[in-house]
């Protein structure tokens, strides 16, 4: 595992930003395994910024994001959909057919998870997953559980992870209480797996999933068993390791 420590956020944005990249111009075509949270929107918009200034060039990329909310429409400005819409495709040339999220408002959603394990396998393997990490450990929405989960699959949230999301909605009641997230397995089958944390409060689960026993428990951690992961933070976040 390579790591990268930042000063700061905005460092922590350029890396990872300048990471994801280096793979679009290294392979123009390549599959992107994206993320959403507050962790990476200083490096979509980056990434923006390098397309407007002609520097980078999404017009073949592919990409497939790791999870959505069950019940929020695309248009829905808490969705998934509208974050990936607003912080990085509506800003450069990524072709919208070659962009994939799992659909909020499948009226099955399990066929929905099946669907979108089609959509993994017919893309894939993931040039580079980028990730970000809750403070249980969770990357997607794959929570503390007594298994790794393999494909995509329907989740219940965490009450802390519906906690730590409420500040995005009027109240922790409107936060949806179940989500699709992309499997753990698929993860580990991505070629490159970058995770991107930032802030002392990330401090302590950082430590745990990179230092501590591989369990289920703490989601993240499987990402020791993985050949080629790249750990960027800012010292805060990086600072018990
Ligand atoms: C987002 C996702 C989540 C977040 C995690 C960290 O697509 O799957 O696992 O990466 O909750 O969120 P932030 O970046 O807001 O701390």
């Amino acid at each position: 595992m390579r790591i990268y420590v930042t000063e700061d956020y905005n460092a922590m944005s350029r890396r990872v930003a300048s990471i994801l990249a280096a793979q679009v111009i290294l392979k123009p075509d390549c599959v992107l395994g994206l993320a959403t949270g507050s962790t990476p929107v200083g490096a979509y918009k980056l990434l923006a910024e390098g397309y407007k200034k002609g520097d980078l060039d999404f017009s073949q990329v592919r990409s497939i994001n790791l999870d959505e909310y069950v019940g929020l429409a695309p248009t829905h400005d808490q969705s998934y959909r509208y974050f990936m819409q607003s912080n990085l495709f509506d800003h450069v040339n990524i072709n919208p057919d070659n962009t994939n999220v799992p659909n909020g408002l499948a009226a099955d959603p399990a066929e929905e998870c099946r669907r979108y394990n089609q959509v993994i396998r017919t893309l894939g393997p993931i040039d580079i997953q980028l990730l970000g990490m809750g403070h249980n450990g969770h990357i997607g929405f794959n929570e503390p559980a007594d298994a790794f989960a393999l494909e995509t699959n329907l989740v219940n949230l965490a009450e802390s992870t519906i906690q730590a999301n409420a500040r995005f909605f009027a109240s922790a009641d409107e936060v949806p209480r179940q989500a699709m997230t992309m499997g753990i397995q698929t993860i580990m089958q991505a070629r490159k797996v970058l995770v991107a944390v930032s802030g002392k409060d990330k401090a302590a689960i950082v430590k745990k999933a990179f230092t501590g026993p591989v369990t289920p428990q703490v989601p993240a951690s499987i990402l020791q068993m993985h050949p080629d992961v790249i750990l960027v933070g800012d010292k805060a976040a990086l600072s018990e390791l």
